[in-house]
């Protein structure tokens, strides 16, 4: 299926989420990382109504996608979710060396699901590791920092900060709140 058959999940305007909570540039840009990867092995934290669930599975006729959320909405037959598939559990909670030994290495992780900078931060923790050389992580809502508590920014300034950054991991150039690294090592 192509970007242009997956407009519903957007609406014209501004801010233009409907079902999908990237915006239609971040959407555009996750679809051409995607399409470009062989095979890929994908997780998303954070399916909420399957939006960017339905957008991965698009993206790569290949790609096997795996979605995670503490709550799972019924989005199968609403948007004919066919080769994903959908877990209920806390990302933080999933043992992610059992995961690789089993599933196998990710090529792409995107990160949308707790925005606190704990629980960033735990997702980090958790699921970098499994990320294969040469894979992709994004983030969405990387760049709205608050002022009365810490978010997905302040991780990245913090992994920016201790080189992981830099070093492990090259920044890609953003595009809207999406921050994307790519892992080099
Ligand atoms: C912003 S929504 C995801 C939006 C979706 N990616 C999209 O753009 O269409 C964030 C989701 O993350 C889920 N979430 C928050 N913390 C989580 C955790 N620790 N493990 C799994 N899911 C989590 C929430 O339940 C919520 O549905």
């Amino acid at each position: 299926m192509g970007f242009e058959d997956l407009s519903y999940l957007w609406e014209n305007g501004i801010r233009s989420r409907k079902i999908s909570r990237v915006n239609l540039e971040e959407g555009a840009y996750l679809y051409k990382v995607v399409a470009e990867l062989k095979s890929p092995l994908i997780v998303e934290i954070g399916t909420s109504h399957g939006g960017t669930t339905k957008l991965l599975q698009e993206a790569n006729i290949l790609g096997t996608i795996i979605t995670l959320d503490l709550e799972l909405i019924d989005i199968k037959t609403e948007l004919n979710i066919t080769r994903t598939h959908l877990i209920k559990t806390n990302s933080t909670e999933v043992d992610t060396e059992v995961f690789v030994k089993e599933i196998g290495e990710v090529d792409l992780l995107f990160i949308d699901g707790n925005h606190l900078f704990e629980g960033v931060k735990a997702d980090w923790d958790n699921w970098n590791k499994a990320v294969k050389v040469e894979g992709h992580i994004i983030f969405h809502d990387c760049y709205i920092a608050r002022k009365k508590y810490l978010t997905v920014i302040d991780l990245i300034k913090e992994l920016k900060k201790k080189e992981i950054i830099g070093k492990q991991y090259i920044e890609k150039p953003a595009v809207a709140s999406l921050c994307h690294l790519r892992k080099v090592e």
